[in-house]
Formats: structure tokens, C-alpha cells, sequence
């Protein structure tokens, strides 16, 4: 099944690429941000940054979800979803939600006016509510990495 090895090659490198940005911004834009710049300097560099990661995180959101529905076509495996010991199954697909939840609905829709509105009165608090959440999104990724590592290769 050459078609699924592909997948889960584009699956790797999109995960990689994709929780490696979040990583970057979370323990290093954002802190840069909040406790080196100016205020609204602090505001204005990270939005500039964010926005060039946003859209290759689009991408990347979705390559790994393309290519693991594949993989779980292919390879059936929709039985791991019945079994609370692939849990990580569940965790990759609520992971993936959540963050297309954010970059596809929620930036669009509001969270860019939210954003934009509360930091004009309030940057370091809107920076560190924002990292708060890039925390929260990151340590969900990286127990969901080490969860599908173990399950898989043991
Ligand atoms: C719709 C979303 C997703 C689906 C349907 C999906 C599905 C899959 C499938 C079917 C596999 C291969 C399982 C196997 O070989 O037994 C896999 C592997 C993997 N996935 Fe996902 N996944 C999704 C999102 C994610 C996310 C968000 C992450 C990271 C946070 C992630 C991390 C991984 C890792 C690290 C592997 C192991 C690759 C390997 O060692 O071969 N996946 N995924």
C-alpha cells in the first residue's frame, strides 16, 4: 500500500512542521513578545509573525488531516475508535478539530476582532491570555505525539 506509506510520510512532516510552529510561538514569539518589546509593539510584532505561521498552518492542518483520514481508510482501522485503548485516535482527531475549529472558524468569524479590540486597551493581558491558550493547545499536541508514538511502535 504504497498510497497509505505516502500519506502517513505527509502525515509525519505536516505534524511536525504544524506543533514545531505552535511550539516556536509558544515558548518563544510570545514570550519575546510580552516580556521584550513595548506594549503595543509587543502586539503589533506578533500579529505580523502569527499571521505569516497562520497560513502555513492552514496548510499543514490540512495535509495531516487529509492524509490520516487516508491512512485510516486505506489501513482500516475506524475499529480503533469502539476501543478507550487507542485513545489517542480520539486525541489526534480532537487536537485537529481544535485547532481547525480556531484557524478556519473562530480567526475568521471573531477571534481577530476580539483580539484586535482588546488589545487596543489591554496588550500584555490579551498576550498573556493568548499564550495561556497556546499552552493549553500545545501540551493537548505533544501528549497526543507521544500517545500515537506509543501506541504504534510501542
Ligand atoms: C483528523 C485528524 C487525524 C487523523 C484522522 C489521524 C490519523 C492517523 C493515522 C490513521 C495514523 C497511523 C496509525 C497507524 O499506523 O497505526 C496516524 C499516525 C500519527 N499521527 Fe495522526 N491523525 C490525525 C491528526 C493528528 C494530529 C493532530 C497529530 C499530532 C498532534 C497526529 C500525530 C500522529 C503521529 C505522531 C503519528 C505516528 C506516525 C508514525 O509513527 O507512523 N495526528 N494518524
Amino acid at each position: 500500500m504504497i498510497d497509505a506509506e505516502v500519506a502517513r510520510a505527509v502525515h509525519v512532516l505536516a505534524v511536525v512542521l504544524w506543533i514545531g510552529g505552535v511550539g516556536f510561538v509558544t515558548l518563544c514569539l510570545l514570550p519575546y513578545a510580552r516580556f521584550e518589546l513595548p506594549p503595543q509593539g509587543a502586539v503589533d510584532a506578533f500579529e505580523a509573525i502569527e499571521r505569516r505561521f497562520a497560513a502555513l498552518a492552514r496548510f499543514y492542518i490540512l495535509a495531516a488531516g487529509a492524509s490520516g483520514l487516508w491512512m485510516t481508510v486505506r489501513y482500516d482501522l475506524w475499529y480503533r475508535f469502539a476501543e478507550p485503548a487507542t485513545w489517542w485516535m480520539h486525541a489526534m482527531v480532537a487536537v485537529w478539530a481544535a485547532f481547525a475549529f480556531v484557524v478556519f472558524v473562530a480567526e475568521p468569524l471573531f477571534l481577530h476582532r476580539w483580539f484586535a479590540a482588546r488589545a487596543a486597551h489591554d496588550p500584555q493581558g490579551t498576550l498573556r491570555r493568548i499564550w495561556q491558550l497556546h499552552v493549553v493547545l500545545l501540551t493537548a499536541s505533544l501528549v497526543t505525539v507521544y500517545g500515537a508514538l506509543r501506541g504504534i511502535h510501542g
